[in-house]
Parts: structure tokens; sequence; C-alpha cells
């Protein structure tokens, strides 16, 4: 523990029992490096004198004050908060750690690894999110349309920044029809609709055959981009002999998946992803 240099400031008793320190505001959320500042005030008519410490530079020991400021510009630690300390003027000694959360929204968030199980008619979607902190306050939440499906969040104790994953099963309906289905990475530290806002990944279009469909997968783009497709593995024979470089495609009823789009130019490229799914067999109840 690094306390154990400042206290070497001063040998002195330690009271924390009756700490009459008190910070403003009581708890931080900051950015990674992002500043921080924050009060400690002591409510003892003992009070000698207040200084701050932590391992990134504190405030000397200042005497005669109630109240001291701590101030840095950029925080550059996942998981220590300063610690104020106070002596008092009959030699005693009390501290107190700032509670501060240190955080960073992901880099990203995105879907990947489809896989079909019961032919075409489940599918296992993985969420990534790169690079979060602190991930034991995380909640993934997968959506589709203007429904939650369901959220997630991780026992994670690492403060500093970690990669999580969450997969969804999910069966098709004929009610799907349409719908898109995305994930969203959000950090609960603040009271509702404070912070940054979540980052979403991308969204999977949802298709249920009965009428024919088509997948539109036009971008706008100069100069004019071109495409690609890429089909669930068992339709790939099919399409093989076909001439599939097009913003439009029109597949098969036989042939249940997931579509990858990817428009290009020399400035980028977009990736649009399409879920086809058989619509659900009808069964008669027989008695
Ligand atoms: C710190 O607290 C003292 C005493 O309450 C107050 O006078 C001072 O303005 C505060 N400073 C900040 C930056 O909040
Ligand atoms: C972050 O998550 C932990 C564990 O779930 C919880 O105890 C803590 O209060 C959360 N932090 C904030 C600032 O809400």
């Amino acid at each position: 523990l690094y306390y154990n240099f400042i206290l070497g400031l001063t040998f002195r008793k330690l009271v924390s029992t009756s700490c009459s320190l008190e910070f403003s505001p009581p708890r931080v959320v900051v950015r990674f490096g992002d500043s921080l500042s924050a009060n400690c005030t002591s409510s003892s008519d003992q009070t000698e004198g207040i200084g701050w410490e932590s391992p990134y530079g504190g405030v000397d020991l200042t005497l005669g004050v109630s109240s001291l400021l701590f101030k840095i510009d950029s925080v550059p630690e996942w998981d220590t908060g300063p610690m104020c300390y106070m002596n008092s003027c009959d030699g005693d000694q009390c501290v107190k750690v700032l509670p501060v959360t240190v955080y960073k929204m992901p880099d990203s968030v995105s879907l990947k690894n489809l896989r079909t199980v019961e032919e075409g008619q489940q599918f296992a979607i993985q969420c990534d999110i790169v690079n979060v902190a602190p991930a034991r306050n995380l909640s993934v939440l997968w959506h589709k349309g203007k429904k939650i499906l369901s959220s997630q969040t991780f026992d994670e104790s690492s403060p500093s920044p970690v990669s999580k994953s969450s997969v969804l099963t999910l069966t098709a309906h004929r009610d799907d029809d349409g719908a898109e289905i995305w994930c969203e990475a959000k950090l609960n530290l603040w009271p509702q609709e404070q912070g940054p806002p979540p980052v979403r990944s991308e969204a999977f279009s949802f298709f249920v055959f009965g009428s024919k469909i088509s997948l539109n997968c036009t971008a706008r783009g100069n100069p004019v981009p071109s495409y690609h497709w890429q089909f669930p593995n068992f339709t790939q024979v099919w399409y093989r002999s076909h001439d599939v470089n097009l913003p439009i495609l029109t597949p098969s009823s036989k042939f249940p998946g997931v579509y990858t789009c990817t428009a290009s130019n020399s400035q980028g490229t977009v990736t649009k992803y399409f879920i086809i799914t058989e619509a659900p067999r009808k069964f008669l109840a027989v008695h």
C-alpha cells in the first residue's frame, strides 16, 4: 500500500474510527486522463492541519485550515484515489481515501461470429466490447427494434480496461420480419441520462422468408462503391456461378443464414448484415 510513505511523514497515532473528514464531491467518477479536483474538509475543532497524498502527487500538510483542495490536470491511474489526512492538535492523525472511479468508454462495439443453428431457425450472435473500464460497471444490452431482449453484466475485478463479449441466441419469429438487432455497451456510473451516451454496434437486419425478399445494400459514395457479398457457407456453391457484385440481392428461399455485404471505394468500406430465416413451421395440435 502506498500509504506507508505518507504515514512516514509524521509518526502519529492513526485514528480512523472518529475521522471527521468529508469530501466534496463525496465521490468522483472521472474519465482516464481528465482532470480531477476535490475538497477535503475537517469538521473537528482539534484540526491542526490537512494534507493530500497520492502516488501521482499531493498537497503538502497545510496548517491552520479546515479545508484543502486537491487538483490534478490528468488522472494517470485506474485504481487509486488520492487520500486526505488530518493532523489534530492532540497528536492523532486520520486519513480517508477519496472514492474515485476512473472510466473509459469502449474503443469499439461490434457484432460478429454468427452461427446458424437448428436449420436456420436459431442464431447465435456475439457482441464484442473492446477496452472498457471498469467492466464491473458495464452492461451490454441487446436490442431488437424498440424492445430490449436481454442485458448482461460482468463479474470483473480489474479497474483497468478489458474486453468483454456477450452472446445472444435468438429464435426467429415471423413477427421479426424487418426488425433490426444490435447491442449497446453502457457504463452504469451515473444517475439516469447522465454521463456519456452508450456505444452502439452496427445493426443486423432480420428477414423471414415468406414472400420474396430482396436485400438492399445500396451505399452512397464517390467514387461509386463496389459491392461484395458473403453468404452462409452452404449457399456458396449455389451462388458461385452468379454475378453478385450488385447492391441488391434477391436470395433464394432455400438458403437461410447470414448474408454480409461490404460496399467499398477508395475512401473506405462499410459492412451491412442481413439475417435470413425460414418462417417457423406451423404445427397442428392433434387430439
Ligand atoms: C472547498 O471548501 C471550502 C470550505 O467549504 C470552500 O471555501 C472552497 O470554496 C471549496 N473549494 C472548492 C474548489 O470547492
Ligand atoms: C460499480 O459496480 C460496483 C459493483 O457492481 C458497485 O458496487 C459500484 O457502486 C458501481 N459504481 C458506481 C459508481 O455506481
